[in-house]
């Protein structure tokens, strides 16, 4: 199986995602390292410690990841309007008292590349932080890891925090350059194709009584549920990070473009991400040009995929 690490911020599809990771026989969960988003960072420490334990995994490490962005704003946007202010939908379940293993979150992606190399994969379900960090740490990474996958972006359509950004992307577009610019092997799903991917009220409820781990689920996803029926008037919710845990197990579900792709880091359009479509003779130089092909999903088979997901 393929060794992975996952990058989150717990956060209900980031849940979704860690759950259904633990129970797919195509990987092997090394650890998860934690990262500011849908919550502050300590909180996701805590939520991914609470994951492993309701998983029966509290052998599977957890690393806290950086506290703030690469550049470092006096305060980082936290969606708990998305997923409530304990990242669980606040249900508030009770919390694994388990420690965090020592280390920060970037000296471990570093660790485990160098002992496993070629071998592991992340999965990047946040800001990008904490991977733009290992790779500030190990200049030799680009060539350890198997890949990144990264759930982010937005590319044919509008962001998810204004017209411009998704919402992981817009949480350290510089941390996102480094990690675009430098890696040989990265993926991207972002909201091009989760967009597409909805689970219904119906498909959420009946997680409920399905596995260990169905009830936490829809209890948790209530309250995204009700965001998703303000904001966008629907009865479902869009299935990110699990879309782009299903990137790895079986990635033939998506259609995949190939092109440079680089982050907009200042102004209203701040985390936009734009692809060299590479159909052009560009005339002159440009940013683009020299930056590695970044495989992009833009097509996406969703029912294949959500019933993977709901299976996992
Ligand atoms: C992404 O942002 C976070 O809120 C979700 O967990 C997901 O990773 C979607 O834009
Ligand atoms: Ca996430």
């Amino acid at each position: 199986p393929i060794k992975l690490i996952i990058d989150t911020d717990p956060g209900v599809d980031d849940s979704m995602a860690i759950l259904a990771a633990f129970n797919s026989p195509e990987v092997e969960v090394i650890g998860l390292t934690s990262i500011y988003g849908n919550v502050p960072t300590a909180m996701a420490t805590r939520n991914a410690l609470t994951l492993c334990h309701l998983a029966g995994r509290p052998d599977v490490p957890v690393v806290e990841g950086a506290h703030k962005s690469l550049r470092g704003a006096a305060k980082e946007r936290i969606a708990d309007f998305v997923h409530g202010r304990d990242g669980f939908g606040n249900t508030n379940p009770p919390l694994a008292q388990a420690a965090a293993a020592p280390g920060s979150a970037a000296e471990f992606i570093v660790g485990m590349a160098g002992r496993h190399p070629g071998q592991v994969v992340v999965l990047a379900l946040a800001a990008l932080t904490n991977v733009a960090l290992a790779l500030h740490l190990d200049p030799q990474l680009p060539e350890k890891l198997a890949r990144v996958v990264v759930l982010g972006g937005a590319f044919h359509c509008n962001g998810n925090v204004n017209p411009a950004a998704e919402a992981n992307i817009y949480g350290d577009p510089d941390a996102a350059n480094v990690v675009l610019s430098r890696l040989p092997n990265c993926w991207m799903v972002g909201l091009d194709v989760t967009h597409q991917c909805l689970m219904t009220a119906g498909q959420i409820e009946g997680m409920a009584g399905r596995g260990r781990h169905g009830t936490f689920l829809r209890d948790i996803t209530q309250f995204y549920l009700g965001y998703h029926r303000k904001v966008y008037g629907m009865e479902a919710v869009y299935v990110h990070d699990a879309a782009a845990l299903a990137a790895v197990l079986d990635p033939t579900l998506f259609d995949w473009h190939a092109g440079g792709v680089l982050v907009v880091t200042d102004g209203p359009a701040k985390g936009r991400t734009i692809r060299d479509e590479g159909k052009k003779a560009w005339v002159g130089g440009n940013e683009w040009q020299g930056l590695p092909p970044v495989r992009v999903a833009l097509g996406v088979r969703s029912e294949r995929l959500v019933s993977l997901v709901l299976q996992r």
